[in-house]
């Protein structure tokens, strides 16, 4: 695997593979890798002959008062990994490489409407600053196909919108959350939580779950189950930020007859924002 700090270098390679008629699949990353990264890789491998991941903590889809400063930085770790996976190419700049300006001075895409609920709606700046970051890294990458998790199932329909209505000639394809045995979403921040938070987390797959089932059984009363849902991981030992049901291309409230239908859930748990989603139908 090569590791490559600048665009200049990154441009060299993948030029050099264009040339020769190989298409490269892309998986964007902040790092601290687990396993649901790792198996994002392992699906591009099959998507392409050529592949390439980014570690970058992006500083823009931070706020003011949340862990840009905490966040692990396990650059060796992460690199031993990707090399075990068999990734190609790994893509690791640094801030200046990506914003040689004050952030404030950079340009910065921005994808109307989907942004403002669910995280959006806590989180005000945050999808801007990842839309920027994801539609530079494309430029710099300029991969055929890009890989992205269904844990953050707001980030993939914005990305996916984004990706259409710039014409950016690049495949969007989302890969089903990795979960740990007992259902808890595989995330970064996991690593945030004590051994006590730990045994409560999988509720929040177990809320999503059981709300579901009951959906499935007819259930239409949307607001009395997100209600009733947020109850259950308050008294479990959450801070629930949002349970909502939900349209899953659009993001938007259902309507009675919608057949398809989605299910988002997140709470703070200690000092770990945990997110999930769970499909009905
Ligand atoms: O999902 C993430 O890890 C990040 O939001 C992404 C897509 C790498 C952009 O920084």
């Amino acid at each position: 695997m090569q590791t490559v700090h600048t665009i200049a270098e990154l441009r060299a390679q993948v030029m050099a593979w264009k040339r020769a008629g190989e298409q490269v699949a892309f998986v964007p990353t902040m790092g601290n890798l687990h396993r649901g990264h790792i198996h994002l890789v392992e699906c591009a491998r099959e998507l392409a002959p050529r592949t390439v991941a980014s570690i970058f903590v992006n500083p823009m889809q931070f706020g003011p008062s949340e862990d840009f400063a905490a966040y692990p930085r396990t650059l060796d770790a992460d690199s031993r990994q990707l090399e075990t996976a068999g990734l190609d190419l790994l893509f690791a700049p640094g801030v200046t490489e990506v914003y040689p300006r004050p952030l404030e001075q950079m340009t910065q895409v921005t994808v109307p409407e989907l942004p403002t609920v669910l995280c959006g709606a806590s989180r005000p700046t945050h999808f801007s600053g990842v839309t920027t970051v994801v539609s530079k890294l494309f430029n710099m990458v300029q991969p055929d196909i890009a890989v992205f998790g269904e844990k953050d199932w707001q980030q993939l329909v914005i990305i996916r919108r984004m990706a259409t209505d710039l014409d950016m000639p690049v495949a969007i394809v989302g890969v089903p959350t990795v979960r740990e045995p007992d259902g808890l979403a595989l995330s970064s921040r996991n690593g945030y939580l004590s051994a006590e938070e730990r045994a409560i987390a999988p509720t929040l797959y177990a809320t999503l779950r059981a709300t579901a089932e009951r959906l499935r059984a007819g259930e239409r009363d949307f607001a009395a189950l997100e209600a009733e849902a947020k109850a259950q991981l308050a008294s479990a030992g959450f801070r629930p930020d949002y349970f909502e049901i939900r349209r899953p291309a659009d993001l938007q409230r259902p309507n009675l007859e919608d057949a398809e239908l989605r299910i988002f859930a997140a709470a703070w748990l200690g000092r770990a924002r945990l997110i999930d989603n769970w499909p009905v139908g």
